[in-house]
């Protein structure tokens, strides 16, 4: 994928904050002055401005020109990963079970789960679109079909927005009720109870769940915060024969909100069709990743039907309608026919309204506004944190999503710390939730979707204090086991 003039400029420039050559407050050079220096159009320019002004990194002001927005304190960045550990089966689902429910209390913050705020989705256009269905098509609204399970108006448009990047066969695609079952119906058709998937570490924690319920062990692929899995680690595990399929988020990972490079995407493609290695790619925030371009998914790279690319409209559109799809190559008979024994087809009358959404510019308007807000609220959270937090945790840049990840000093527990924090008003997600292994121990992750409010303010304050507290006396002994 070739980078844009655009997007070069912005790096550029991103590249000097970074360097501190503009510090917070400092105001950047005027639109004409980089449009003359750099040898660029006025719009170009303006467009690398308004790309840094996304990524959270300026500020307009009016009348005033462009200003490196204040971090109150810059935190270091992520450690690297640490190095491959056996594969493992998953335990988490209890104690998950356990967080999620003291997590949904009314009386705290809510920092924890990952789900878009309604003020951010598309209510009154999908609204139009359900009536507008409802009056054009009014048997879908009692139609289920056992063996079409698929609604062509809405994979057609699956198929047409993959147009950006390559070209998807209609016969592979499986409508299914979310991404997460897609995710499920893929690891059952290409796995076995006993069999290893190799995951990112850190990972989602569902995904963690799903292996858990089916058997299935996992091995944790060491994860650059930045650029994330290492290959060279995964062909090592292929080569030793220890990895049956993988199962990735490569756009925007969740916790870590990092984008793979293209070229670990070309290799990875390259590597699991060469070792006949089904890979599961979750691909659900490609469309709110922060990028100029939108990534490409690994999909794009399969020449082979070795990628099986799971995705849904949960998170920009509406999580409500639980639509989601495979594309799912080689394993697309294998997983129709779980998906038909597993639970029929997905609402047909739900596809048909997403169809309607997608037939248009709505949805491209609707992410575009989503990406902009949502890296402004992630500057925001990390603003907080860096303010409130000990000055020894580090905190993820991702490019994009809605989540922060943060790495805390070694004394906190993060389990320990969540169950006082709940008990004061805050809640959001421990760190060894979103590992096979009980890594992250350290690590907690903010949802970041919510507008910022006083009372987040507040909440974020109230946990540096404890995070401060746990650091200095040590989390109390939880009397877990190990
Ligand atoms: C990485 C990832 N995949 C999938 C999902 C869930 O998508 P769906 O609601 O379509 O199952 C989430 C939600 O948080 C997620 O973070």
């Amino acid at each position: 994928m070739s980078i844009n003039l655009y997007e070069q400029l912005a790096n550029e420039l991103d590249a000097l904050i970074a360097q501190r050559m503009f510090a917070p407050g400092d105001k950047l050079p005027s639109i004409r002055h980089l449009a003359q220096q750099k040898r660029l159009s006025v719009s170009t320019v303006l467009q690398a401005l308004r790309l840094m002004e996304d990524r959270g990194l300026i500020e307009a002001r009016p009348q005033a020109g462009y200003y490196v927005r204040h971090r109150s304190r810059m935190l270091a960045a992520l450690p690297d990963p640490e190095p491959l550990r056996e594969p493992a089966y998953v335990g988490i689902n209890n104690t998950l079970m356990r967080v999620l429910k003291a997590n949904e209390s009314p009386q705290v913050v809510h920092l924890g789960s990952a789900w878009p705020p309604d003020e951010l989705l598309p209510m009154r256009r999908v609204q139009k679109a359900v009536a507008s269905v409802a009056r054009r098509d009014p048997a879908l609204l009692s139609k289920v079909s056992c063996y079409e399970t698929n609604e062509p108006a809405f994979t057609r448009q699956v198929v047409r927005r993959a147009l950006d990047w390559g070209q998807l066969d209609p016969a592979e695609i499986v409508v299914t009720s979310s991404c997460t079952e897609a995710i499920s119906l893929c690891l059952r058709a290409v796995a076995q109870p006993g069999d290893t998937i190799a995951i990112e570490s850190a990972t989602y924690f569902v995904l963690l769940q799903l292996i858990e319920s089916l058997g299935m062990k996992a091995l944790e692929i060491p994860t650059h915060p930045k650029t994330g899995p290492s290959i060279d680690a995964l062909e090592l595990a292929l080569d030793a024969g220890l990895v049956q399929a993988c199962l990735f988020i490569p756009n925007a990972n969740n916790p870590l909100g990092c984008i793979m490079p293209d070229e670990n995407k070309r290799r990875l493609a390259a590597l699991v069709a060469r070792h006949k290695v089904p890979l599961i790619e979750d691909d659900v925030y490609r469309d709110l990743c922060f990028t100029a371009e939108r990534p490409w998914p690994i999909k794009a790279y399969d020449t082979s039907g070795y990628v099986l690319l799971c995705s849904s409209f949960s998170k920009a559109v509406t999580p409500a309608s639980r639509v989601g799809y495979v594309a799912a190559g080689r394993w697309a008979q294998e997983v129709a026919l779980l998906k038909m024994v597993s639970s029929g087809s997905t609402s047909q009358f739900f596809q048909a309204v997403l169809a309607d959404f997608l037939n248009g510019s709505s949805y491209d308007i609707q992410v575009r506004k989503m990406r902009r807000v949502l890296a402004q609220r992630i500057a925001r959270m990390s603003d907080a944190v860096c303010a409130h937090f000990p000055s020894d945790c580090s905190v993820s840049e991702p490019q994009g999503g809605f989540v922060l990840w943060v790495q805390m000093p070694q004394q906190v527990d993060a389990l320990a710390l969540h169950e006082e924090a709940v008990a004061k008003g805050v809640a959001f997600v421990p760190g060894p939730l979103f590992s096979a292994s009980g890594k992250f121990a350290n690590y907690l992750r903010l949802n970041c979707g919510n507008a910022w409010s006083d009372e987040i303010e507040r909440a974020v304050a109230r946990l540096g204090q404890l995070v401060q507290r746990h650091a200095e006396e040590g989390s109390p002994d939880m009397g877990r086991a190990a």
